[in-house]
């Protein structure tokens, strides 16, 4: 019987502790209208790239494959896209909101050992979690960047074992997006899909231990 209180609960980052969608007020800023369409396809490309880049064996840490999506998505929008306006809307990435039940849920975790094992590069996570008051809540932040391959690798999963030296089955990792629910499944973790949009999920025959609509539901199922 696996203890329901898990070793360490590893939350991926961007789309389930960060709303990727924040960016939305400036990209609307920038191009009136199109706001909502070049943030979609902007973390489209983002999460391709990252896939492409791990098949093709040709790593390029995230924030360069961040630059890249957004100019690629503007070319596809047919938006004239400055270095003024890349550089703002990178800024903005650095500073994506938490979502709205994230810090007080962490809060009431913090007994736990929490961790971040996330795509981003260490500089950007570090950013994130400092702008959002989060610094002291995390006892680790696990970046894929010395692999030099991205989720769903399994070696980024087991690079998250070694950092907290915790077995595989002792820890439940969390994610809002279901192909690394999937890949973190398949791999042998404790999965918990926060599905706050009431998105399908893939056919991938990886299926988490739970389906939450939130991380408050998440305190009590890892604590209640
Ligand atoms: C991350 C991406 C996958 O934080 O959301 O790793």
């Amino acid at each position: 019987m696996q203890p329901k209180t898990p070793g360490a609960v590893m939350f991926d980052a961007f789309g389930t502790l960060f709303n990727v969608y924040s960016v939305l007020d400036r990209c609307e800023r920038e191009f009136p209208g199109k706001g909502q369409a070049l943030s979609q396809v902007w973390r489209t490309k983002q999460l391709e790239y990252t896939w492409l880049r791990s098949l093709m064996g040709r790593y390029e840490d995230f924030e360069a494959i961040t630059q890249a999506a957004l100019r690629v998505a503007a070319r596809t929008l047919g938006l004239p896209l400055d270095g003024h306006a890349a550089n703002s809307l990178m800024d903005e990435y650095h500073r994506l909101a938490p979502f709205p039940d994230v810090v007080g849920a962490l809060k009431r975790l913090s007994h736990l050992k929490l961790c971040i094992l996330s795509n981003g590069t260490p500089a950007l996570l570090a950013n994130m979690v400092r702008n959002a008051g989060l610094t002291d809540v995390f006892d680790q932040v696990i970046s894929v960047d010395p692999l030099r391959v991205y989720k769903p690798h399994p070696s980024v999963y087991q690079l998250g074992v070694d950092a907290v030296g915790i077995p595989r089955e002792n820890i439940a990792f969390i994610s809002s997006n279901f192909w690394d629910v999937a890949g973190a499944t398949a791999f042998g973790f404790r999965t918990y899909w926060i599905n706050r949009s009431g998105a399908q999920p893939d056919e991938l025959g990886y299926a988490p231990a739970a389906v939450l609509s939130s991380l408050d539901e998440l305190v009590t199922a890892l604590t209640g």
